[in-house]
């Protein structure tokens, strides 16, 4: 059983064009998957959602129910359709990739996990698979939808995955900028808990359509995740071999939660 394991969430907005609904940056997706091939290392990943579910959900909602039972179906058609892109491509980079639906591994109650099914990706881990996560809509207990982002997905499965014996080493958030920026776009080093109080009005939000919440939701995520005792590295994946850099443990320019 490999006990150590790196979480790689590929935001939508490096692997999609955010600013174009249903628009894939696919020789991106392919770097990507050539760098995780390369680096060697037990990971899972987790992939947003980007130009494709973001614009569904936009539509009919599913953060807190939906417009229409057709609105879920198409929300959660459209995650799935990025997935299978990405999982065709990490399948071409000769990487064991495996998807796990979200909708089908979490039940939640008013947004938050009610129930899971994560055994599941345990035992892929088990067998040397590459499980593979993304931002989903998710069947709700109170509110009928809402949405996992993969950061959140993320949270539930270092959770999980550290009450199995499976360390998680790092979580690494893959997207477009170096890291967090500051209203000047100048990139912070470091967010704790306690500075995240003071910097978190400065933080720079970018645009496209994102039901999800941006940075704030991943910055705030992250922290989540680090009082559990894992840190998160927010870099740029169009940087060549940053992802391998980060991957393997080099110093590299970004943001890192602790
Ligand atoms: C969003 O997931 C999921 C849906 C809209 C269904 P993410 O929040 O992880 O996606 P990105 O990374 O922002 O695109």
């Amino acid at each position: 059983m490999r006990n150590t394991i790196t979480i790689i969430k590929l935001g939508g907005s490096i692997i999609t064009d955010k600013s174009k609904p249903y628009t894939l940056n696919l020789p991106v997706i392919k770097k990507l998957a050539k760098e995780i091939k390369k680096a060697n290392i037990p990971v899972i990943i987790v992939h947003g959602a980007g130009s494709f579910a973001h614009t569904s959900a936009k539509k009919y909602g599913g953060k807190k129910g939906y417009s229409s039972l057709w609105g879920v179906a198409k929300v959660a058609r459209d995650a799935q359709a990025l997935d299978q892109i990405m999982i065709d491509e990490l399948i071409y980079a000769k990487i064991p990739a495996i998807s796990f639906r979200p909708n089908s591994l979490f039940v939640a109650r008013k947004g938050q996990l009610a129930s899971h099914n994560l055994t599941t990706v345990l035992e892929a881990l088990k067998q040397g698979l590459v499980p593979v996560l993304y931002g989903d809509v998710i069947l709700d207990q109170s509110w009928n939808t809402t949405i996992f982002s993969g950061e959140t997905s993320t949270k539930y499965l270092v959770d999980f995955l550290q009450d199995n014996n499976v360390r998680v080493n790092k979580v690494i958030q893959v997207g477009i900028t170096d890291g967090v920026y500051d209203l000047d776009g100048v990139t912070i080093p470091e967010i704790s808990k306690s500075s995240y109080k003071v910097l978190k009005k400065n933080i720079f939000e970018s645009r496209g359509t994102d039901v999800t919440g941006g940075m704030k939701h991943k910055i705030e995520n992250a922290l989540e995740i680090s009082s559990m005792g894992v840190k998160t590295y927010i870099v740029n994946g169009l940087q060549k071999d940053t992802l391998i850099e980060v991957l393997q443990g080099k110093v590299i320019k970004g943001t890192i939660v602790t």
